[in-house]
């Protein structure tokens, strides 16, 4: 996918912006507090209808002003949402009224490296889940809505432990429906996993050869367990806690390095080649799933990596053909690490205003 073309008004310190972007690498410098970030939100935003910033989606609009509009053309498509101070939000695609933010999930497929990312390493399993859940949705078409009869039948589960519990009978109708969920969506999560395994190996050893991470996944209860098993198993354990303790919904993707997690090990610049090579390996397979390749937004590329890692990062970036967004505070910072055949186009951002640089015949 591809943005052809983005607009903004009321959005952060934007009050009004449009740009034509580069299909391929689009680079944004400007001083700190000029509006770099809140540029890659706005497109995080237009692909995700929420921030990567906040939760609270109302301190995307500027300060003072009713509402905040973002649009953009992909690949001929046309989209556009707008969100009052009042948390209405309104998403329009080729002229349509959507009912909701899901519908746009195939639309704008983003990947984003930024601070945030390293939640990915340091965070709680959840962040794990989502990323590999992320890439599991985007290849394997039942993937969602077995998860949404899963957390069903979880949620069943859990009100049933939580007023005490049920006849045998009743329990066991439900056991049986978790566990057939839960079997499914782990082995879609494996099936997933063996394939990025290889790929995400591949680029890490591009990045940093010397970094030797390893990759395991948790399914969320005791290997080579039978779910049902445990769930008839752990039933007085989870009464006693009101909760179900075990199931695909604890799953976590474990990263480590000589056998202990890479984040308690590795250098923060380490840690963002493991993260970038991540990403990178999941935009590789989506792309191979889909034909079409992902958008990176990637927030100050220099932080944590040296000239050699950058231009690394660089050229993996260049190789996936996919279009890039990166700022820097300096424009020197980024300007050398592409190759002399890319389509680069340089965009200044000062006090929310942005200028597209020229550059020279
Ligand atoms: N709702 C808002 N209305 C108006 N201005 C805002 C709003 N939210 C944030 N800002 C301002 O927008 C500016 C741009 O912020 P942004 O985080 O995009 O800057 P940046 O260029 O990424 O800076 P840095 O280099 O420090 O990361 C900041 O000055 C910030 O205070
Ligand atoms: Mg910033």
């Amino acid at each position: 996918m591809t943005i052809e073309y983005l607009a903004l008004q009321g959005m952060r310190n934007f009050a009004s912006l449009s740009l034509s972007p580069s299909p391929q690498i689009n680079l944004i410098s400007g001083s700190n507090g000029s509006g770099k970030t809140s540029l890659l939100e706005s497109i995080h935003y237009l692909a995700y209808c929420k921030s990567f910033r906040t939760h609270k989606q109302k301190f995307l609009i500027q300060h003072g002003k009713p509402s905040l509009t973002a649009f953009c053309k992909i690949n001929g498509k046309q989209l556009g949402i707008e969100r009052t101070a009042k948390s209405e939000r309104r998403i329009k695609l080729n002229g349509e009224w959507l009912h909701s933010a899901a519908e746009l999930a195939s639309l704008l497929p983003v990947q984003l490296l930024d601070p945030t990312m390293f939640k990915l390493l340091e965070g709680s399993p959840q962040f794990r889940r989502e990323y590999l859940d992320w890439g599991v949705f985007h290849v394997e078409h039942d993937f969602i809505s077995l998860w949404r009869q899963f957390k069903t039948a979880h949620k069943t589960r859990n009100a049933l432990l939580r007023q005490g519990g049920c006849e045998l009978n009743e329990r066991q109708i439900w056991h049986e429906s978790l566990a057939g969920f839960a079997n499914q969506i782990t082995t879609m999560r494996k099936s997933y996993l063996s394939r990025l395994k290889p790929v995400f190996d591949e680029y890490l050893h591009s990045l940093n050869p010397d970094l030797d991470v390893s990759m395991s996944f948790y399914q969320g209860w005791g290997k080579d367990k039978d779910y049902l098993e445990t769930l008839n198993q752990g039933w007085a354990s989870d009464l006693k806690q009101g909760f179900t303790q075990l199931g695909p919904q604890r799953a976590d993707l474990r990263l480590k390095v000589k056998g202990v997690p890479a984040v308690e090990v590795i250098s923060r610049g380490q840690q963002k080649m493991v993260v970038c090579a991540l990403k990178l390996a999941q935009a590789k397979l989506y792309q191979e799933a889909t034909s079409s390749p992902c958008i990176f937004l990637v927030d100050d590329l220099a932080a944590e990596l040296d000239i050699t890692h950058r231009k690394a990062l660089c050229s993996l970036l260049e190789e996936l053909e996919c279009q890039v967004f990166v700022t820097a505070v300096e424009a020197a910072q980024i300007a050398d690490c592409w190759s002399p055949s890319s389509n680069v186009k340089k965009f200044h951002v000062e006090h929310g205003n942005l200028v597209e640089a020229l550059t020279p015949e």
